[in-house]
């Protein structure tokens, strides 16, 4: 089994650009089903995520290769419908084929994505926009879903990443125009509508709540460069901020990062962010403080996927810190982890109460979900000690070479064998 040894201790220095967003080039992906060309992808992640989401586009009869950073994807001999249960299992995120598929093919059958590490996850929302578009959708031992849809108006009930997304993308394929209220408003989803537009389609006001497409265009083939990922970035401040030193970040847009960059503000880091980079510093001398509430919120709100690396910072700090996670019911599997390194923590329900602690301590610990994994790599970094760090298999999903990344920035860890 692979691990992480990770040896805190040492102040983070240096700079390193960002790699791509998993939540921008996964929808992004799924759209290539709607190009009547070939499209060729640059900045996109090695992921196992991204692999996956590679062989459910093979599955369907596209070409899709990655060559380290540049993914290309030829959906011409497109045929299928269908989404194995076994990749729907793989990957819950496989969700967002179903709108692709009925804009492409007029139907799409897959198995439900199931709950994950996170709780469970619903996909009414993404089920009644499709709905709303005109499709019929069953739910009889499995979702299948017939018609090419019309278009119309689809309003959802809570800002949805997944359903905006999965709207915008059967949008695409409508004979009429659409129009997405209460549209999650995260910057993935600026991406995919440039994405889209660059390929002819006419999607606007990504970024708003209120999104319009406009259907019956075909789209042709092209090229196009996804964004910095915000969560990888928001992960190695975190890790700075634990470990104490200065670390500059390029690749990522600085405002994408501004709630995460006040919370260590406030915790007293000097942060600067600018057009071309985001920058933290803080001197190992100086403890962190404890900043009065967090609440995670959909965009431009706190990141949930910021929660766990920031709390792992703020885990060995002077004053407490409260958390309240208001996205998803279990998502805060990696305190039982901190405590074993030392920290001070109380959950209760979708609330967390971190009471600083000076310092952590090495210690094992396991990774039981993605950005629980990263966080416990930033406690790591800021702890006595030696740490082991398993469950990578989750950490791979969304970062790509966390350990390298680490190293580059002067931590001492590696990956090894056990
Ligand atoms: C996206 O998930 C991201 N994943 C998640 O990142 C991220 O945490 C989440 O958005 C929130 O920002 C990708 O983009 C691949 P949602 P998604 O639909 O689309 C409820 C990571 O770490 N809901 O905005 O699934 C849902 O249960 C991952 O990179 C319904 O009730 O998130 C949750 O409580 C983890 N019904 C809330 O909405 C639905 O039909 C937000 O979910 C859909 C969602």
């Amino acid at each position: 089994m692979s691990v992480m040894y990770l040896r805190g201790g040492r102040p983070l220095e240096g700079e390193l650009t960002v790699h791509g967003a998993k939540n921008s080039v996964l929808p992004i992906l799924a759209a290539c089903l709607l190009a009547r060309g070939t499209v060729t992808l640059r900045n996109c992640p090695r992921l196992t995520d991204v692999d996956a989401a590679l062989g459910i586009l093979r599955r369907l009869g596209c070409r899709a290769q990655q060559e380290r950073h540049t993914i290309t994807v030829d959906p011409t001999g497109a045929l299928g419908s269908t989404i194995s249960e076994e990749q729907m299992r793989a990957m819950r995120s496989s969700i967002i084929f179903l709108g692709p598929l009925l804009a492409r093919m007029g139907e799409a059958h897959l198995t439900y994505p199931g709950g994950c590490e996170l709780g469970p996850r619903p996909i009414d929302l993404h089920l009644s926009a499709i709905r709303a578009m005109g499709c019929e959708v069953s739910e009889d031992r499995g979702i299948h879903c017939q018609g090419r849809p019309l278009g119309g108006e689809v309003q959802l009930s809570m800002p949805s990443v997944g359903a905006t997304e999965n709207a915008m993308l059967c949008a695409v394929g409508a004979s009429k125009i659409t129009t997405i209220t209460n549209a999650a408003r995260e910057p993935e989803i600026g991406d995919l509508q440039n994405f889209l537009n660059s390929l002819g389609a006419h999607v606007r006001g990504a970024g708003s709540s209120t999104i319009i497409v406009e259907g019956g265009r075909e789209l042709s083939g092209g090229e196009f460069s996804v964004m910095g990922d915000r969560i990888v970035a928001a992960t190695l401040l975190s890790a700075t901020a634990a470990a104490g030193g200065r670390v500059r970040l390029r690749g990522v847009d600085w405002r994408h990062l501004a709630t995460v960059m006040s919370v260590f503000h406030q915790a007293g880091c000097r942060v600067e962010s600018k057009l071309e980079h985001v920058e933290l510093e803080r001197d190992r001398e100086t403890p962190l403080k404890g900043v009065p509430t967090i609440r995670t919120a959909p965009y431009p709100g706190f990141p949930t996927d910021a929660q766990a690396p920031v709390m792992a910072a703020l885990a060995a700090s002077q004053g407490c810190t409260l958390f309240v996670e208001t996205m998803f019911d279990s998502r805060y599997r990696h305190v039982p982890e901190l405590i074993r390194m030392g920290a001070d923590i109380t959950t209760e329900g979708r609330v967390a109460l971190v009471r600083g602690v000076e310092r952590l301590h090495g210690a094992r610990v396991e990774a039981s979900d993605l950005r629980g994994g990263g966080a416990l790599a930033a406690a790591a970094l800021g702890a006595e000690g030696a740490t082991v760090l398993s469950g990578l298999n989750h950490i791979d999903r969304g970062y790509e070479g966390l350990e390298d990344m680490l190293r580059t920035l002067g931590a001492d860890v590696e990956r090894r064998e056990e």
